[in-house]
């Protein structure tokens, strides 16, 4: 991810500095970037010169004191809390005090980064979706302690790099990986249940639904590791709010080594020659398992709209923008009808009697008063 924001800053004409305590890393990232800046200007997209001058401006080191005289720092490193507390504690006595500090976290808290420096308020999250410099997306997250200067600046500068920002509050899973919890968690007990397999439902979320790749498809390329490690993130976050429950079908996969793409098995086999389960392409099964899962979806969309985590127009740019998701989940929901939202919702718990299948407050409101999120 590092190397990925190194290239949009450098691509804006910002000299970067990219750093890694491990040069391998440092190195490996940059030939990659070689090659995939070398496949932009065979497209004729990019000049071979405006490519040598964009590497030029990337300067690589593994010494963090490269960093001094830096106006914004954004790190990438591995996802751990007391890891990037130190990392804060140590730039902070490197750079000037005006640098603004940004974490590209995409699960921690960004007040408890914030609270190991000196100066909290240069602090704010600066969160980018993978691949950098092709996804638009961006949430902005200030902490509690995040001065209104600092949050200013860092919009600024991330619109400059022609990026779409959406502002969202310092909690779990912040927008994007907050909302898209059902998309795999209720996919994923539809299979245990043992209502429809993998191939069906991915057909039913894809051909029916209209979204770019099917759940189980989406986990073997995000890595069942990492899928799974998130989704444990948010529901711990989230004091085990059954909603967000990870699931051992899952658990399982990860712990055998069926990451997905990465290691040629996952939900599916990527073997050559492998036979994959085929769809079952039953309409009605069809259309059951588009509906619950879309229920869910845009259930928590309202849900992150109830506790004023974002706006809604951030809430469905972030789910368009961030995950190619084919329309925004509170527009969807004006379209299906809210009142229809709440009761897909209340035929789900009714029947299993779980948490998990609660109606947002915000969607039974609006159902009862008539209301739409955009009429
Ligand atoms: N991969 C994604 O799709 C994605 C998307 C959005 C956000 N993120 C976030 O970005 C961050 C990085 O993710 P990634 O997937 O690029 O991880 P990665 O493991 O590929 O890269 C992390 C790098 O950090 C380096 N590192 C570890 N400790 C360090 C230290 N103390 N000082 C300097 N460098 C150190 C490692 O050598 C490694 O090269 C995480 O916080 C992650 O949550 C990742």
């Amino acid at each position: 991810m590092g190397s990925g924001i190194a290239q949009v800053a450098a691509t804006y004409g910002h000299e970067v500095v990219l750093f890694d305590s491990n040069m391998k890393a440092v190195e490996k990232a940059m030939a990659e970037m070689q090659k995939a800046l070398a496949r932009v200007v065979e497209k004729g997209k990019m000049t071979e010169q405006a490519k040598n001058e964009l590497l030029a401006r990337i300067y690589s080191t593994d010494k963090m004191e490269d960093y001094a005289g830096s106006h914004l720092i954004i790190e990438a490193i591995i996802e751990n809390i007391e890891v990037k507390k130190s990392v804060f504690a140590k730039l902070e006595t490197i750079v000037d005090a005006n640098c603004i500090l940004a974490s590209n976290t995409s699960s921690l808290s960004i007040a408890s980064i914030a609270a190991a420096c000196q100066k909290p308020e240069r602090v704010i999250g600066i969160h980018f979706f993978n691949p950098a410099p092709l996804m638009k997306l961006v949430e902005i997250i200030p902490a509690v302690q995040t001065s209104a200067e600092t949050l200013a600046k860092a919009k600024e500068i991330i619109d400059s790099w022609e990026k779409l920002t959406v502002l969202t509050k310092d909690t779990p899973g912040f927008i994007v990986n907050r909302v898209a919890r059902p998309f795999y968690g209720e996919a994923l007990r539809i299979f245990e249940e043992g209502l429809a397999d993998i191939a069906t439902i991915d057909w039913a979320m894809t051909t029916l639904g209209g979204f770019r790749m099917g759940p189980f498809t989406l986990m073997d390329y995000i890595g069942n590791d990492i899928n799974y490690t998130v989704t444990e993130t948010v529901f711990t976050a989230f004091y085990y709010d059954p909603r967000y429950k990870p699931t051992f079908t899952q658990k399982r996969l990860a712990e055998a080594g069926y990451l997905g793409r990465k290691t040629g098995r996952g939900h599916y086999s990527y073997a050559e020659g492998a036979v994959q389960v085929e769809a079952n392409k039953d309409e009605a099964l069809g259309q059951l398992i588009l509906n619950r899962v879309l229920a869910m979806l845009i259930n928590e969309a309202a849900d992150a709209l109830f506790w004023n985590i974002a706006s809604k127009e951030d809430i469905d740019l972030a789910m368009t923008n961030g995950v190619n998701y084919p329309k925004g989940l509170l527009k969807w929901a004006d379209e299906i009808g809210v009142q229809e939202c709440v009761n897909r919702l209340d035929v789900l718990y009714n029947e299993y009697h779980e948490d998990r299948y609660r109606c947002s407050p915000l969607l039974r409101k609006m159902a009862r008063e008539g209301k739409s999120f955009y009429k």
